[in-house]
């Protein structure tokens, strides 16, 4: 009997704690650092399943429409408004007491053809006829949502991955001019909103550089951003520190940093030989590779050693982000889980990709209750 007491405690002390981490949901482990936010659209809203509406209630305290907040489903014809995918969002993210972010309101991808199309009697679109046609936008959809959403990607990816411009429709008509353009309308539209400039391949320097070029000319010009989003579209060989000295960039200069579309894919990138280079690799959604059985490697299961390798990716992303929770104010995952997650058809139509933290039967993946832990634990500097 005197051998039991000491045993059973020391059963109850293993058991305890690792029970206890299983037990903290995401959202309530960063709770005092930063908001976990996921993307969702109607897909989630018509799913049927308790489990999925459960888990997006209690792993994530941020939602963002993946599509449905996009100009070419707010106003697929000019003048003409459609709000019913992003009100359902809305609704939803207030019925779960989420925080709702805006996604988005000038990028060259999906943004209906009218905006650079003649008017109605045929003039060719010009200066004026745009700036019209994007301060009508940008009225439209955040006058909509003002009071609902806490802050938008106002402009998204404006700058290639060399630093430069990136020659769109919006450059080529109106120079670099529509950002600034862009966030003078959307504070004008709603003044109580956060303003974001969001992009992707943030870890590379060039882009990081003229990312910090971006905010001192929109700061310069008396307009304000309040935080630069970092998509985080990354993959297993990004290279983390160049991706930690993006965030000590921006942070630098005054504004807040939040990663605003996480995913890690498992995946090679077409056409790069050796995927430590990851010459290419991007998140420009026009990009499209033919599909070929050696770009999907893990169709039937993703092995240990790949998932150890994610464990390991994640485990030192969220320690960065820990590191930096004085200046990070979100993480959000672009989707809930592997099963549908744009990555399965991006850039290549029909792979089986892994990149969230949550697998295709909606379950965490066993690293999830690591970075709880860790979380717990103090910050390493
Ligand atoms: C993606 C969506 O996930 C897809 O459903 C859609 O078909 C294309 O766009 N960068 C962005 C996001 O800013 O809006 C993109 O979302 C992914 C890349």
């Amino acid at each position: 009997m005197k051998h039991i007491l000491p045993l059973l405690s020391l059963a109850l002390l293993i058991w305890f704690p690792a029970k206890g981490w299983a037990q903290h949901t995401l959202k309530e482990a960063f709770a005092d650092d930063f908001l976990v936010g996921a993307a969702i659209d109607y897909g989630e809203l018509r799913d049927t399943s308790a489990v999925l509406h459960e888990l997006i209630r209690n792993e994530f305290s941020a939602i963002v429409c993946e599509n449905s907040m996009k100009a070419d489903h707010t106003e697929p014809r000019e003048g003409i408004f459609n709000f019913s995918g992003g009100d359902a969002v809305v609704d939803y993210a207030e019925r779960n007491g989420q925080v709702v972010t805006g996604h988005c309101l000038v990028w060259h991808s999906q943004c209906p053809s009218w905006m650079f199309g003649p008017d109605s009697t045929g003039r060719p679109v010009d200066r004026e006829m745009l700036i019209r046609r994007m301060r009508n936008h940008i009225y439209g959809v955040c006058g909509h949502y003002r009071g609902k959403v806490k802050g938008w990607d106002v402009v998204n990816e404006a700058i290639e991955s060399d630093g430069s411009w990136r020659k769109s429709e919006y450059y080529r008509i109106l120079g670099d001019e529509f950002i600034a353009l862009a966030f003078q309308f959307a504070h004008e539209a709603d003044p109580d909103a956060e303003l974001y400039y969001n992009d992707y391949g943030m870890e590379s320097p060039r882009k990081r550089e003229a990312v910090v070029r971006l905010i001192r000319n929109l700061k310069a010009r008396g307009l304000s951003i309040d935080a630069v989003g970092m998509q985080s579209h990354l993959s297993l060989w990004t290279n983390l520190d160049e991706y930690e000295r993006s965030i000590e960039a921006f942070a630098a200069e005054g504004v807040k940093v939040m990663a605003t579309e996480l995913d890690v894919s498992v995946l090679p990138w077409p056409g790069s030989v050796n995927p430590e280079l990851v010459e290419g690799q991007n998140a420009d959604i026009s990009t499209n590779f033919e599909y070929h059985e050696r770009y999907n490697p893990y169709r039937d299961g993703l092995p240990d050693d790949v998932l150890a390798q994610q464990a390991d990716f994640y485990r030192h992303l969220f320690a960065i982000y820990r590191r930096h929770a004085d200046v990070i104010t979100r993480v959000t995952f672009w989707g809930v889980h592997d099963g549908t997650s744009w990555l399965n058809n991006f850039p290549i139509r029909g792979r089986t990709n892994y990149p969230l933290l949550f697998d295709r039967n909606l379950q965490r993946k066993p690293f999830v209750d690591e970075i709880i832990r860790d979380a717990a634990a103090p910050s390493q500097q």
